[in-house]
């Protein structure tokens, strides 16, 4: 690749629709009290796109790439004096059967790549210049599974929004213009209970997800009793728009440990709309037909984001640095 195809590289953070990756990295941090750890915090933020040039320099064909994204109390302590109108914490949900529950995160780093040691050697980098100022509350590294599969056996992110449409679906508009071009982020890792699943039929598979395992085509939705993940997963609004999210779902696992999981990454414009879906998965469509995908994963972190676009990430870290100036 030339200098002069950078353009078509996403070279810098916060580029939403960067194209799906073979790996990522999910990493989910908190950060420690006092002005120290904003600062140090703030310094990383603003080096956040010379350190993906210089990694990712180093093959272009890998497309690194990398969003920053912040949680809704540590958005507080940059002392901005705004925020995102629907920014505020996971709200846990408790379903009949399972439950989807909310846990720590001040930071998150969405670093994808198609070689894994790109993102590898990016996180590496990043994490040493955080230092002790920060805590690894997660970290998944997750990869592409054939043809976008999950470990459940279907290809996963068929329905989401391409091309165009990829920004009204994901990044804020007028509606709260202070922040638009930035993107609502939910992210919760799901670990498979991959016996079970084994033993349903492909048949009972096929409509627990809503679509046909080989080819991916749409089954009919339900109109009432159970209703599969895909329509469960749909949400129209009063005026019968449907509202997209982008999903970026991984794979992940260490079968020596008998660990299967899907990281579930959704960004959306509106944070109501991965709420929504939530619940109707959760508490069920009618309520008790909670989505049967819950009944083989588990879902063990549940935290929402606010991915600023790189304005506003620089206003953020402008807020700090200026009054330590
Ligand atoms: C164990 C975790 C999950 C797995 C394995 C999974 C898997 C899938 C699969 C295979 C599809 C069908 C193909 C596609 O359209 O992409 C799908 C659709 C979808 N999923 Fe999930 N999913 C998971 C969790 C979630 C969660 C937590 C949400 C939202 C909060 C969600 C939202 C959606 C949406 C919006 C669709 C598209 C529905 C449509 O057809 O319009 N998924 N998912």
């Amino acid at each position: 690749m030339t200098g002069n195809e950078w353009d078509r590289v996403p070279i810098d953070s916060q580029s939403i629709g960067a194209p799906l990756s073979r790996a990522a990295v999910f990493l989910t941090l908190t950060v420690a009290e006092g002005d120290e750890a904003l600062q140090a915090v703030c310094d990383a933020l603003d080096g956040l796109d010379d350190l993906i040039k210089t990694v990712g320099f180093r093959d272009l064909n890998g497309r690194l790439s990398c969003i920053a994204a912040i949680g809704s109390v540590f958005w507080d302590r940059f002392g901005l004096g705004k925020r995102p109108s629907e920014l505020r914490p996971f709200e846990p949900i408790q379903g009949g059967v399972h439950k989807a529950p909310a846990t720590p995160g001040d930071l998150f780093f969405h670093i994808r790549s198609d070689r894994p040691d790109l993102c590898f050697e990016f996180e590496h980098l990043l994490l040493a210049e955080l230092g002790n100022h920060v805590t690894v509350v997660d970290e998944v590294t997750g990869f592409r599974y054939f043809d976008s599969r999950d470990l459940l056996g279907f290809v996963d992110g068929t329905a989401n929004p391409t091309g165009r449409d990829i920004g009204g679906a994901t990044l804020v508009g007028d509606e709260d213009s202070d922040f638009a071009g930035g993107s609502y982020l939910v992210v919760q890792k799901y670990l498979h209970e991959m016996q079970g699943w084994g033993e349903l039929s492909k048949d009972e598979q096929e409509r627990v997800i809503g679509r046909e395992i080989v080819s991916g085509v749409e089954l009919p939705d339900a109109t009432s009793g159970q209703k599969s993940h895909k329509t469960l997963a749909t949400i129209v609004d009063e005026a019968g728009e449907e509202h997209d999210i982008l999903r970026d779902n991984m794979p992940f696992g260490r079968p020596g440990h008998g660990e299967y999981g899907t990281y579930f990454i959704g960004y959306s414009r509106r944070l109501w709309v991965i709420q929504k879906m939530l619940e109707r998965m959760f508490v069920g469509d009618p309520p008790g037909k909670h989505d049967r995908i819950l009944d083989f994963s588990t879902a063990h972190t549940g935290v929402v984001f606010f991915a600023p676009a790189p304005r506003m990430l620089a206003a953020l870290v402008q807020a700090v640095q200026g009054k330590s100036d």
